[in-house]
């Protein structure tokens, strides 16, 4: 690289117009047409290697067939459902009603067998010769799962009647298009019901085990147990989620693939610049063109701590209250291989007149060459360092692009989202909180099936091939191409042990501690620290505007949130059941090594600023654990104390599915989306001065095989978002909440969020 670019440190402007410039020509915004739509395509003008893969003939075909395949699936679905409707808002069939179907739904999971599902909806379907439904009897379960549908023997036992079915149904609502919330049920289970066991006054179904929204007792984090993520999930993806992933994902798919192959037979014809070239310009290449340099001086660095997909915690110096800490915790004691370096970065900063935090020392701790063993070899780089300054800021957005990809964006977004889905699902369905929570929480369980897979452990073994199943010949079509991906995915295997430091082992003791300090309750949003801390000042607005939109949604359906408070008792119980413990709590720190010790107590005061958490509440201690969750409520019938409980755990669980999750999900394009500027991690290679070198030595940087998977997931994580409060659409956000977001665009977007990017939820 040329001589490190260092501006004058009392320049503002160009960095702000070059920023802008690019902000506008990169960003993703997702529309209805797909990848290959008109406003996209504009963009490949920005990248050759795009436009290579758009005048792909094979790129084109498959796409045209992939379209034509959408087309013919949605015309059948059309036809299929007017000749033959179901209709759940049908009356029950008239009759003399003389007999009852009864039974009990229980769950089916190891740890909670034979505990009842309370309030789920049943019915009692009969089917015609012509194909028609009709509604026999219908119901909810009571809270000790048991259910009595009372039917008319006759209308079950007609000649007219070829099947009988007794079904169950997952509770989700919807919004008509004049703001009314209406019931939305989704199939989970079903069951024939033979005609010629009606004979007498009931007929039993007996107790109905349902593999339900089930704990996985083999995890250290609360995650749901999926057998197969396309016919035997707990919910499934919305078909519109599954176009949009399956349309974009193809042209990033195959830029990776003509990599590999690339890389198995001539690999002397392919450069990290090359890969760089074939993939669309992010945000920080864009202004490397424009100004080169850019990108590596000090005004950018303390601009992207502040504003980027790290959105660093700044903790002001008791001695100097100009000056500030950040700290980007590296291997810690977590397991790690020896190919790639994650030292622990601590940079002080000072905020200078115009706002900006600028970096001044960093203290690197851990080995920085493959020749250091010493995990507590501390070094002190500061901004006079020259070429030396420049390679630690490398390693510390390195560090902080691991730390923000595995701790903020995989923990703290997907992982606590999941906890809160499983609970919510098995146990919220009449209460309104349910239609409060459930747009936000759905579908985050199935991506966080998919990161096992794809980012963070070991690959499931690619699921077998299906025949024809009952849906035909489309349902078919759709488990080839599940089938194309599971294969590609198990070959590859997961992103981040492959491609630094840690290993899945350390991975999932990280990701329980990190877990361990974070509670719904006290959370709070970032104190913006001046006119340029853009990322608190959106936060700030969303969550104020959560608060309103709390206050008025509690107001309305008060009633009815009293009336089934029993479960919101059983969701808090559920919830704090299965949470991590306290981070250290379980660990006898008296035991440690003094290091050891020093480390975990800085790092558990570190985690109190980062995540707002308080050890001075009353928490549940469940098992001999100390949960980190609070509970919401002990109490099965409405207690007023336990409301603002309530009211602030919504409030949390909201923030962190929809503008927490979308702010680090897209930003890792503009920030993890050029290679050599940032990746998840250096090796350390053979060099003397190991990963302090320049980005010129690629024995450091990623290899080119990481180099491409790396750009694949960037690019596939921030360009298949769908799912937005705005653009609503399944129907289930509510009316209030949009409108609310409506007004505040202008004070959203002028801190650098685009009110159409907020996701209504974790899905991607
Ligand atoms: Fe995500």
């Amino acid at each position: 690289m040329n001589k490190p670019y260092q501006p004058p440190r009392e320049e503002r402007d160009p960095i702000e117009e070059v920023f802008k410039e690019c902000e506008e020509c990169t960003r993703i915004v997702y529309n209805d047409q797909g990848f290959f739509a008109p406003k996209l395509r504009n963009l490949n003008y920005l990248s050759i290697g795009r436009s290579r893969m758009a005048s792909n003939p094979f790129t084109i075909a498959l796409e045209l067939l992939y379209r034509f395949y959408i087309f013919i699936r949605n015309v059948v679905t059309s036809i299929w459902q007017t000749v033959a409707p179901k209709n759940m808002d049908a009356p029950v069939a008239e009759g003399i009603v003389d007999s009852h179907l009864i039974g009990q739904l229980v769950f089916a999971g190891k740890e909670d067998e034979n505990s009842p599902i309370h309030h789920m909806k049943v019915v009692f379907w009969a089917r015609t010769w012509l194909f028609q439904w009709v509604k026999l009897a219908e119901g909810v379960t009571d809270r000790d799962g048991t259910f009595k549908l009372a039917f008319s023997l006759r209308r079950a036992r007609g000649w007219f009647i070829f099947s009988r079915r007794f079904e169950t149904y997952q509770t989700n609502y919807r919004y008509s298009e004049n703001g009314v919330k209406r019931y939305h049920y989704d199939l989970f289970h079903t069951q024939s019901v033979p005609g010629s066991d009606l004979v007498g006054m009931t007929y039993n179904l007996r107790t109905i085990r349902l593999f339900f929204w089930e704990y996985d007792t083999t995890t250290t984090v609360p995650r749901v147990v999926i057998k197969n993520h396309d016919k035997d999930a707990p919910q499934y993806y919305a078909q519109g989620r599954t176009d949009a992933i399956n349309q974009q994902v193809i042209p990033v798919e195959l830029t990776k693939l003509k990599h590999i192959e690339q890389i198995a037979t001539d690999p002397s014809s392919l450069t990290i610049q090359k890969i760089q070239d074939d993939y669309p310009t992010n945000l920080t290449a864009c202004m490397e063109k424009k100004s080169p340099g850019i990108t590596r001086g000090d005004e950018w660095f303390g601009l992207r701590m502040m504003n980027g997909m790290n959105a660093a915690t700044f903790v002001q110096d008791p001695k100097n209250p100009s000056h500030y800490w950040t700290k980007l915790y590296g291997a810690c004691n977590y397991d790690i291989n020896d190919e790639y370096a994650f030292p622990t970065v601590e940079i002080k900063f000072e905020l200078d007149d115009r706002g900006i935090m600028m970096p001044k020392d960093m203290y690197l701790t851990g080995p920085l060459t493959a020749y250091e063993s010493d995990p507590w070899k501390r070094e002190k780089v500061t901004w006079e360092d020259g070429e030396k300054w420049l390679q630690a800021k490398r390693v510390a957005r390195v560090t902080g692009a691991l730390s923000a990809e595995l701790d903020d964006h995989f923990t703290s977004t997907h992982l606590v989202t999941e906890q809160y889905a499983i609970a919510g699902y098995r146990n919220l369905r009449l209460s309104p909180i349910a239609a409060l929570l459930f747009p936000h929480l759905k579908e985050v369980v199935l991506v966080n099936h998919s990161a096992n897979s794809i980012l963070v452990g070991p690959a499931d073994p690619p699921a077998p091939l299906s025949p024809i199943r009952d849906g035909g010949i489309i349902l078919w079509i759709e488990d080839q191409i599940a089938a194309f991906f599971n294969k590609i995915a198990f070959e590859t295997g997961s992103y981040i042990p492959l491609a630094t430091a840690i290993t899945h082992e350390g991975i999932n003791q990280r990701t329980r501690d990190l877990l361990g300090v974070q509670d719904w309750k006290g959370w709070q949003p970032m104190e913006p620290l001046s006119s340029r801390h853009k990322f608190p000042r959106a936060q700030r607005t969303f969550w104020n505007m959560l608060g309103e939109y709390l206050d008025a949604f509690f107001e309305e359906n008060l009633e009815q949130i009293k009336e089934h408070w029993y479960e919101v008792y059983c969701f808090s119980q559920d919830l704090v059941k299965h949470s991590v413990p306290v981070y250290l709590s379980d660990t006898d720190l008296a035991s440690l090594p003094q290091k050891d010790r020093e480390l975990a107590e800085q790092r558990l005061q570190w985690y109190q600023h980062r995540y707002s958490l308080s050890l001075n509440i009353d928490r549940d201690t469940v098992d001999g654990e100390l949960k980190v969750l609070s509970p919401i409520t002990h109490s099965k019938e409405f207690n007023p104390e336990d409301l603002d409980n309530l009211k602030e755990a919504c409030r949390h669980i909201i923030m962190i599915a929809t503008f927490m999750h979308s702010f680090v999900n897209e930003h890792q394009y503009d920030d993890i989306g050029e290679v050599l500027y940032s990746s998840l991690g250096l090796r350390f290679g053979d060099g003397p001065d190991g990963i302090m070198a320049p980005e010129s030595d690629t024995r450091i940087s990623p290899d080119l095989t990481r180099s491409t998977q790396m750009m694949w997931f960037s690019n596939l994580l921030s360009r298949t978002e769908y799912g937005f409060i705005e653009r609503n659409e399944e129907g289930d956000i509510n009316p209030l909440l949009i409108k609310m977001l409506n007004e505040r665009k202008e004070e959203i977007e002028k801190n650098g969020m685009l009110i159409a990017n907020i996701e209504s939820r974790t899905n991607i």
